[in-house]
């Protein structure tokens, strides 16, 4: 009645961004992205019959009594799947810089997803764990499966045709994601929070379904024939267009800082250099920088010499989710 199981977090070329049932986690859009080596989370979950309630520890330390409420609904949900009363121990160690506003949700389901189907006896496919990770965070149903990875949407009402499917293997193509710390101010408003409300009041959002589409497969395009530029213009719109919807909404926000912004500018610099650099940004102001080997060095020791600039994380393309031993 015990696992464990390591995920790694992903950072979506084309994003996910508001949900057509939010109780099953269906999203509007289907979405694409690369899992990364660096950032990943791992989790124990051992179900025990003489406990009252979940326990839900996360960096060694006991989690608060909100944080442990969500963990615990997510449970309910594999607990409900499998047949299980008992509760479980949930033990989490987070190497993602959530400080620092990297998204530790993807990492933190997929491993959860896996460790607690595991422990409480299911077999599942890495379909069928895409869905129950979905339930926990969306981007979480990409997290599952390493290198390039699509979610899709699905058309169903039950969402049994929504689950991400890997596209490429890690190894098939070597990309490299420099993730730069520009603020380590926490969001004020959640991805969750933002998209509903974008969804719900912001004009520009039927321009977003329409764009997206046309951006994913020209997405898929760039991935099967490998052709960079196309990738990275395709990524780099792609999010501009996303953060632009946020601007549309009632009340209007934008996930963006001063910072945020003279990083995107010297991005467009050093293209004009003939450096190969695309930003993508997710609901929060880090930026993160998609390049190619050769031109890592260059591009990380100038973005470093900006002053708003706290740090800079390399990444390659990561691999899926993996179980690993107890200790
Ligand atoms: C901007 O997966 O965090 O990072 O499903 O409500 O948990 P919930 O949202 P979440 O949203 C991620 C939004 C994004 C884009 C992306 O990762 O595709």
């Amino acid at each position: 009645m015990k696992a464990k199981a390591r995920a790694h977090t992903n950072i979506a070329l084309i994003k996910y961004w508001g949900k057509r049932d939010e109780a099953l986690f269906l999203p509007t859009n289907s979405s694409l992205s690369i899992t990364l080596d660096k950032f990943y989370t791992d989790t124990s979950v051992r179900f025990d019959p003489k406990l009252q309630a979940d326990q839900f520890f996360l960096n060694g330390q006991q989690a608060s009594q909100q944080e442990t409420t969500k963990i615990s609904a997510f449970m309910d949900k594999i607990r409900l799947l499998a047949g299980e009363k008992h509760y479980a121990v949930i033990t989490s160690e987070n190497h993602v810089p959530t400080a620092a506003g990297f998204a530790s949700s993807a990492s933190g389901y997929a491993a959860l997803a896996a460790a607690a189907t595991k422990a409480v006896g299911l077999e599942l496919d890495n379909r069928a764990l895409s869905q129950v990770a979905r339930q926990g965070s969306g981007s979480a149903s990409r997290s599952i499966y390493g290198g390039f990875v699509e979610w899709q949407k699905g058309e169903l009402e039950d969402g049994l045709d929504c689950y991400a499917v890997p596209l490429l293997d890690k190894d098939a193509w070597d990309l490299r994601v420099l993730a730069i710390e520009v603020s380590s101010v926490a969001k004020k408003v959640l991805s969750r929070e933002g998209m509903k409300r974008t969804v719900e009041t912001s004009p520009f959002y039927q321009g977003w379904l329409h764009a997206v589409e046309l951006d994913l497969q020209t997405m898929k395009q760039a991935i099967a024939t490998r052709d960079f530029t196309l990738l990275g213009k395709t990524l780099e719109a792609n999010a501009c267009k996303m953060h632009a919807t946020t601007l549309g909404a009632n009340p209007p926000f934008l996930y963006w800082n001063s910072a945020t912004m003279q990083v995107m500018e010297a991005v467009q610099a050093l293209r004009d250099q003939g450096l190969e650099a695309y930003f993508t940004i997710d609901a929060g102001p880090n930026v993160k920088v998609v390049c190619q080997p050769s031109q890592v060095d260059q591009i990380t020791s100038q973005i470093q010499s900006l002053d708003v600039v706290q740090s800079i994380q390399h990444c390659r393309i990561g691999p899926g989710i993996s179980y690993l031993d107890q200790e």
